[in-house]
């Protein structure tokens, strides 16, 4: 098939790869010369695993990028993915003017592409986005009619960050949000190779399969924030958080994943998508109460390590490492990071903070924000001379310091992510246990 792909951020990238791995022909379109260029020279703009080997197999074969919409008429798309941002506005509801500008770019050149071209929303919008702003951009500049002469669908995606490509080639679903069977069956060839192996299709409605992505990360990030505040009323009782997790993961219920407490959620999704739909519910009327509570309890966890730092030790005036500055391990987004009203409220408190993140990525990311904030290249220079050190992210490698936390003046531990071993000689303060 011939499949464009409008934007080519982390989500728009990983599909073009993916799509071309499966056999099929693809075109992004971005505004970015720079990575229109990266593109075409068959390197990622992101950093994802896997992501690189497959552009450099297929750049210039069966896998091009161009800034020009008009490329996409010679090149005829059965089928257009639009995986453009959608950034959170003050109150917290979705800026859909990217993916309007976008879908109106399309539209322009829409009324020459051949066929009966399918536009499927790939991005992350509140329910009616797609039927409401996508449809009608295209329908305008384009003068062609949804249903009758271009199909309209929903596909969100369920990739996370560090392993988008896995996730892509093995997911545990595919959403189909349609109106009419032509969009279904386009969509259905798209992924051929992966419905061929078995993976369950949700064939639903526009509003419907937009609603799902939420429903998901709305699930996944409350589930975090449950087992955050049941991890903080073990720690007023005295009892470890995780060995409570283990045993209730057991309950095929409630499931063994996402039961990891301590500093709480961050990155470009869970913050976002869930402000997003609390926003959107609220324009309809509805309050949804818990969870406006769990982006609260996530608000929280940082400020509770910083409280019970504050029990063992004045930071003012004393110099503080901070370890994990990436919102997880095995990226360098610092987007929502967890290390941000950390070092804020480190700050606040007077402290000279000295930070550490073994991606060179999430340390530059994260100087752009606090150039106050010394950034070192490893752990121990990092800890030396330190009064405290706090752990924000559970790097594999931060498992491994022991002897480090010896160079520190002080010795108060505090672990947000229960992965520093608790031992004789430290002050050692996990987040829930
Ligand atoms: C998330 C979802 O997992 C993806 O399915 C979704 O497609 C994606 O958002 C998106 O909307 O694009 P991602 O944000 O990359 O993916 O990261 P996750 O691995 O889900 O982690 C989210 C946050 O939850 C991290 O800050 C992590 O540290 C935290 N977390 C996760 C916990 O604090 N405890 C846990 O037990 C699990």
């Amino acid at each position: 098939m011939q499949i464009g792909i409008v934007g080519s951020g982390y989500v728009g990238t990983t599909v073009a790869a993916c799509l071309a791995d499966f056999g099929h022909d693809v075109m992004n379109v971005d505004i970015d010369e720079s990575i229109v260029r990266a593109l075409n020279d068959g390197e990622a703009p992101v950093s994802e695993p896997g992501l690189d080997a497959l552009l450099e197999r297929y750049a210039g074969e069966s896998l091009f990028a161009t800034s020009d919409y008009e490329d996409l008429v010679d090149f005829a798309p059965d089928v257009v993915f639009l995986a453009l941002p959608t950034p959170t506005n003050d109150d917290g509801s979705i800026d859909t003017s990217i993916v309007e500008a976008g879908a109106e770019a399309l539209g322009t050149v829409l009324a020459d592409i051949e066929g009966h071209p399918i536009v499927v929303v790939k991005s992350t919008v509140v329910p009616g986005t797609t039927q409401d702003v996508v449809g009608p951009a295209l329908e305008r500049e384009s003068g062609k009619r949804v249903g009758v002469d271009f199909g309209l669908a929903v596909n969100p995606e369920f990739l996370k960050e560090g392993s988008a490509v896995e996730d892509f080639n093995d997911p545990d679903k595919l959403v189909f949000g349609t109106d009419d069977d032509r969009a279904l069956e386009a969509l259905e060839a798209v992924y051929a190779p992966l419905i061929e192996e078995g993976t369950p299709v949700v064939d639903t409605d526009l509003r419907a399969a937009e609603m799902i992505k939420y429903a998901n990360n709305a699930f996944l990030a409350a589930k975090v924030s449950l087992i955050n505040d049941i991890g903080n009323i073990c720690k007023e009782f005295g009892i470890d958080a995780y060995e409570v997790a283990d045993a209730i993961g057991l309950d095929d219920r409630i499931g063994e994943q996402f039961l990891r407490s301590g500093a709480g959620w961050g990155g470009s999704c869970f913050p976002k998508d869930t402000k997003a739909i609390v926003a959107a519910a609220r324009e309809q009327g509805y309050d949804p109460q818990l969870l406006q509570a769990a982006i609260d309890v996530n608000d929280r966890q940082p400020q509770r390590m910083l409280d019970l730092l504050d029990s063992h030790v004045d930071v003012e005036g004393e110099r503080v490492a901070v370890l994990g500055l990436a919102f997880k391990p095995g990226t360098d987004d610092v987007r929502n990071s967890r290390a941000i009203p950390i070092i804020e409220g480190l700050q606040e408190r007077g402290a000279e903070v000295i930070a550490y993140d073994p991606n060179v990525g999430a340390r530059d990311n994260m100087a752009e924000r606090f150039p106050d904030v010394e950034f070192l290249a490893s752990a121990s220079p990092t800890l030396s001379g330190a009064a405290a050190a706090l752990v924000v992210t559970d790097w594999p490698e931060f498992a491994d310091l022991d002897r480090e936390f010896d160079l520190m003046s002080g010795n108060v531990v505090v672990d947000g992510r229960r992965i520093v071993e608790r031992r004789d000689g430290l002050v050692y303060e996990g987040l829930t246990w």
